[in-house]
């Protein structure tokens, strides 16, 4: 079975929605640069072993990044998945795991990289927003994207309710990616995401309208 690890820096809800598909892949380790994150508690509740390299006790990120390259090699895993990791990481770490490397981000990209995403979706008044699955290239955010949720903006949203409607399409998109790439349904050529069995995974999972929301209640009428 094809492995995985982990990096992860807070919460750990993607991890966990890993940890809770039964994908074709075994999480072997989850890796962190904060002791305190939750998402080591979730990884050691799995029985999955789990280390720390603390970007603070580096002076440079360029060491930083060896020393979380050698942890990553320890597990010779065939993937590796930031899963809420914080960190921007450098061109010689991110070439070293060209094509087998893939993050997730909460915008549809290329809107929105980097941080406080939901709120600048609101400020620009989208109308859609939601998360991405992307292999990870030097160009921060910017690598060639697997896959893509939408969630409707609905009137009254703040940052907390946009957030929380983009999570739910992360538990979804981000294991489903990873089940693609463990059976090899999508790579990575030349820049580009590519299709082995000769046939394109759909590019965008949108949920249902919820019967809850305002369009969903118009539409029926209610
Ligand atoms: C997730 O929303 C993830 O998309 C985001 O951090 C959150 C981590 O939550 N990642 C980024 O912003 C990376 N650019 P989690 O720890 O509960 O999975």
């Amino acid at each position: 079975m094809k492995t995985l690890v982990a990096l992860v820096s807070g919460r750990g809800s993607n991890l966990q929605a890993i940890l809770d598909a039964s994908l074709p892949l075994r999480v072997s380790a989850v890796l962190s640069n904060d002791s305190q994150a939750q998402a080591l508690a979730r990884a050691r509740a799995a029985g999955i072993p789990t280390a720390v390299i603390d970007h603070r006790n580096f002076s440079e990120r360029m060491a930083f990044e060896h020393r979380l390259a050698e942890a990553i090699d320890c597990f010779a895993p065939d993937f590796i998945a930031l899963a809420g990791f914080m960190r921007v990481l450098g061109d010689a770490f991110v070439q070293r795991y060209a094509g087998r490397m893939v993050n997730i981000h909460p915008s549809l990209l290329p809107a929105f990289p980097g941080l406080h995403t939901h709120r600048r979706a609101l400020e620009a008044g989208v109308r859609i927003h939601g998360c991405t699955v992307h292999f990870v290239t030097p160009a921060l955010d910017m690598g060639p994207i697997i896959v893509q949720s939408a969630v409707p903006v609905l009137p009254g949203d703040d940052e907390a309710s946009l957030g929380a409607r983009v999570l739910v399409e992360e538990h979804r998109i981000y294991p489903q990616a990873l089940a693609w790439l463990a059976t090899g349904r999508v790579a990575l050529h030349a820049d580009r995401v590519t299709y082995p069995h000769d046939r394109a995974e759909p590019a965008l999972i949108a949920p249902a309208l919820d019967a809850a929301t305002p369009m969903a209640r118009a539409q029926s009428g209610r």
